[in-house]
């Protein structure tokens, strides 16, 4: 779209965003979608290096600020920044993420479970308290949480990671309810298996971006590899005003992939187990 000077108008134009783990993956492909569509963004990352290099490049419409999602201090500091050198915040995207505590539950260690928690669940619930006490009195705000196809279903995360990520989709439900007063909505995204970091360091060794990406395509019903792109535009579809009449949802972006139970043909061409036995075949 253009404006009447023709100019091009972004969808977030005039907003700004704190986009948590901002510095890799699903939070560096949203970063870079919202500040082409004309978005101010605050990068807040552990890693306060990477975060202020990706400012860097993007030039005045960012700044990178360190922050562990897990400690109150550091997200108050971010939504801080926000409105300090940006003057207000309209978008609270908590997407900070880490794979957490591993392995089956009777060997599970307590205090691994506990700081997986914290990550993945205690992070966004500070990042909407936060993000709460700014646009409550600006009565407008949109808060996009990144969930997963594991918090829609057992068995396809770590147990710590897959509680944290069903809390999620339960705690933008709890917000949105409660924040719809003051004219914040709260939704979530989950995405299926995405190229980033965290599913290249799965296997051993050094992070494998194409080993990834193989092998995603390959358990992909759509037969790709999930891109961070791909959830970019649906945390822009969230940010913008498009989505002015949506609260309390979570968008499945996923190949397809819980809708077949991740099937490729499955019931319908003979590639399902269960029917062939059925049939003697
Ligand atoms: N990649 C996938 O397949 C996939 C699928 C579903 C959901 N997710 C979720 O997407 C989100 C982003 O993950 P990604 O795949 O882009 O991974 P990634 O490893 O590429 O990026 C995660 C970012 O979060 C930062 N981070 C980690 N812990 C942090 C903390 N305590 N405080 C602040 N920053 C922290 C890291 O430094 C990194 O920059 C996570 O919430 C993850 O659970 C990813």
């Amino acid at each position: 779209m253009r404006a009447g000077n023709g100019k091009p108008v972004g969808r977030l134009d005039g907003k700004t965003a704190v986009i948590t783990g901002g510095a890799s993956g699903i939070g560096e492909g949203s970063v870079r979608a919202f500040v082409a569509e004309g978005a101010n963004v605050v990068i807040a990352d552990l890693r306060l290096d990477a975060a202020q290099a990706l400012a860097e490049e993007l030039g005045d419409a960012a700044i990178g600020v360190a922050a562990d999602v897990s400690a109150e201090a550091d997200v108050a500091a971010a939504v801080d920044a926000a409105v300090e050198h940006f003057g207000r915040l309209d978008c609270m995207f908590n997407n900070a993420g880490i794979v957490g505590a591993v392995g089956p539950i009777a060997e599970m260690d307590v205090a691994d479970f506990d700081r997986t928690i914290a990550v993945l669940l205690r992070g966004p619930f500070l990042g909407i308290k936060h993000a709460a006490r700014v646009m409550g009195p600006q009565g407008s705000g949109s808060i996009i949480t990144t969930a997963s196809t594991a918090g829609l279903a057992g068995g396809l995360g770590p147990h710590g990671y897959t509680t944290a990520k069903h809390g999620v989709v339960g705690l933008t439900r709890s917000a949105a309810s409660e924040l719809a007063d003051d004219g914040i909505r709260v939704n979530a995204i989950a995405p299926g298996n995405i190229v980033t970091n965290m599913t290249a360091r799965l296997g051993p060794g050094d992070a494998d971006f194409e080993q990834a990406k193989t092998a995603i395509a390959k358990s992909s019903p759509l037969g790709i590899a999930g891109e961070p792109s791909d959830i970019a535009f649906a945390a822009v579809y969230l940010a913008s005003d498009e989505s002015r009449y949506m609260s309390g949802e979570t968008i499945l972006i996923d190949s397809g992939f819980l809708a077949g139970a991740g099937r490729k043909g499955g019931f319908h061409r003979g590639g399902s187990a269960m029917i062939t036995g059925i049939a003697g075949t």
